[in-house]
């Protein structure tokens, strides 16, 4: 887990960030930098930038940033091992055997011996399936019309109202009460000590999406309370980070995921053919799994029930979709419950229709607000107008926009010229935003979130900063220049934070950097968090080219080094109106000030 810094520099060094992202984002060169949509936020016009020069990614629209390494973390929800693990491999790059921390080999540790639980557990309850006791189960799953490889492929067992035959089992193939327990397979009280938690249910083990067995779900047969019992979450089963048959619908080639609510759905959509079909694990949808997804598809429809808590499921996941960048659709599967009572009755032709007309999400939310006004009266079908103009606000892409509004029109008979001007005059008026706002934000001048970390910290002015991001950009292009100032400026001089960190390590880097330039990407890398390494990526965003203009670059950067250390100076000379212990280190420091005036003039 602990590489030395050396180590995961060289793999930045190595790999060229371009070249990382292309895959993924697609990007056209302008000026020095390529430009696309950023992955992170939806958005319609490019502010995601890419510095080949500086090996660094930033978003002008959200502000995420990084390197290369925090750009596959963030992208493929991947570990810092498992990316730098990649980049290495990319490169050629030996790494050297992981160092785990004494704690962290004993997680490890444990964690594998609760996966080694759930996979004995898997195979008993898998066995007895198919032994003579699980003739019930079989007929049960023959009722719901399962075949045999979908039982087989789906690693369907049985356990059955023994008491407390699991147990046994486990422990003589070795695993301590305390394992048993923590996998989740069984429980504990006191009046009847540890016990099967699963009695009499038919099994089916979560995967996750290499396969292994990290959960169980347990259904009564037939009617009975729970339907469903789960596994608790335990160190190898997080919930909100796995989905139900992703280990099978990862290799689905649709470009799609089909998000579901139930096991059964799932289950019942595989066996007709659509193997891209996921659900949640007994909890709602998550960012963590939309996250998950888009590792691998970029789109999901959605086949939640169609009675109304499914549809307000739907409309959340789909919001949770949006904001993880999956495009989203809706599959009607009126007048059927779900997606598996829908191809057990249609199948599965019907439902391919089902997929070809899912409609947008938009509009599907439209068509479900209209039920609440009656269209044959003309005040209640004004209002109905109404509400459609100041949702149509939220596209702030004009085109989207029309297209939406001739949809709209079609479908309610309302004039397209007087839906646009009505929507305008709403726009006007300053809707919009909502479910779009980060696009908005992004779009509108005056309302960049360029450098919202300055914002709600009104003790440091805007320029102070300014110039301190101009002087670490320029010093790291160009560390020749350090020469020029290093003896009368240090990092101390920086505002604090993230500023002054990085200020003290493109210093120190600086003077054995001959001609070459320091790499902004392997500043950011010296970051531990991604909070800070975003923090960090928006240092490098100033353009210091601009401010040197046609002036020689030594003249500027003597000016810009004046520029902070004056700030420094004044809040010096500020404290030291009430500490006159620092009047000697002002005067001190004033005098530097004065010398680089002196040059930069
Ligand atoms: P459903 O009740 O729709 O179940 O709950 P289902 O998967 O369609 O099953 P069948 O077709 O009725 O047999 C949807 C999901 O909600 C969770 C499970 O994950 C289930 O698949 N759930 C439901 C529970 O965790 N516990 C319950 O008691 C009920
Ligand atoms: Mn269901």
């Amino acid at each position: 887990m602990y590489y030395p810094d050396e180590i995961v520099e060289d793999v930045i060094r190595q790999n060229n960030i371009v070249d990382i992202i292309s895959p993924y984002v697609q990007l056209k060169k302008s000026g020095a930098n390529y430009f696309g949509l950023c992955p992170f936020h939806n958005e319609k016009s490019p502010s995601f930038s890419v510095s080949e020069s500086k090996q660094m990614f930033y978003c002008f629209g959200c502000g995420e940033g990084g390197n290369a390494l925090t750009f596959l973390m963030k992208y493929e929800n991947a570990s810092f091992q498992v990316a730098l693990t990649r980049l290495a491999e990319r490169a050629g790059i030996t790494l050297p055997a992981v160092q785990y921390s004494d704690d962290a080999r004993k997680a490890e540790e444990v964690r594998k011996r609760l996966l080694a639980v759930n996979k004995e557990t898997a195979v008993y309850y898998y066995r007895l399936l198919r032994s003579e006791k699980g003739s019930r189960a079989r007929a049960y799953l023959k009722s719901r019309q399962l075949g045999a490889e979908t039982v087989r492929n789906f690693g369907i067992g049985f356990a059955d109202g023994a008491s407390n035959d699991l147990i046994r089992h486990l422990k003589e193939a070795g695993f301590e009460d305390e394992e048993i327990l923590n996998a989740g397979v069984a429980a504990f009280d006191e009046k009847r000590g540890l016990h099967d938690k699963f009695w009499n249910r038919v099994i089916f083990p979560i995967q996750d999406a290499t396969g292994r067995v990290i959960g169980f779900g347990g259904r009564v047969m037939g009617d009975g309370k729970p339907k469903y019992l789960n596994s608790p979450e335990t160190p190898v089963f997080d919930k909100s980070r796995n989905l139900y048959g992703l280990q099978l619908a990862r290799r689905s080639r649709k470009g799609w995921f089909i998000l579901c609510e139930g096991y059964m759905d799932v289950i019942s959509m595989h066996q007709n053919g659509f193997p891209e079909a996921v659900a949640s694990l007994g909890t709602s949808f998550t960012e963590g799994q939309a996250a998950l997804i888009r590792r691998y598809v970029k789109e999901v429809l959605l086949a939640y029930d169609s009675d109304e808590a499914g549809t307000k499921a739907a409309l959340r996941a789909a919001s949770i979709c949006k904001k993880s960048g999956l495009k989203c659709r809706i599959i009607r599967l009126e007048p059927y419950k779900d997606p598996d009572e829908f191809i057990k009755q249609l199948g599965r032709e019907e439902f391919e229709k089902r997929i070809r007309d899912a409609g947008d999400m938009f509009l599907f939310e439209i068509s479900r607000e209209q039920k609440n006004y009656r269209m044959d009266d003309p005040a209640s079908r004004t209002e109905f107008y109404r509400y459609t103009a100041r949702r149509l606000c939220e596209f702030t892409d004009e085109l989207e926009r029309d297209n939406y509004i001739k949809a709209i029109a079609g479908r309610y008979f309302i004039k397209e010229e007087a839906l646009r001007k009505l929507t305008d005059s709403y726009a006007g008026a300053g809707y919009g935003g909502g479910e779009n706002e980060t696009a908005t934000a992004a779009k509108m001048p005056g309302r960049e979130r360029k450098y919202s970390s300055d914002q709600g910290s009104g003790r440091k002015d805007r320029s102070r900063l300014e110039n301190e991001r101009l002087l670490i950009s320029m010093i790291c292009d160009r560390p020749d220049l350090y020469k020029h100032i290093s003896g009368y400026l240090s990092a101390d001089d920086f505002t604090d934070g993230i500023t002054r960190i990085a200020a003290d390590r493109v210093f120190s880097l600086a003077p054995g950097a001959g001609n070459e330039p320091v790499l902004a990407s392997v500043i950011i890398g010296m970051f531990d968090t991604e909070d800070e390494q975003k923090e960090a990526a928006r240092l490098f965003q100033g353009k210091w080219e601009d401010f040197v203009g046609d002036r020689d670059e030594r003249t500027a950067v003597n000016e810009l080094a004046a520029n902070v250390k004056k700030s420094a100076v004044e809040e010096l000379g500020f404290m030291a109106e009430s500490d006159p212990s620092l009047l000697f280190k002002l005067i001190e420091e004033k005098k530097k000030l004065e010398e680089l005036q002196k040059v930069s003039l």
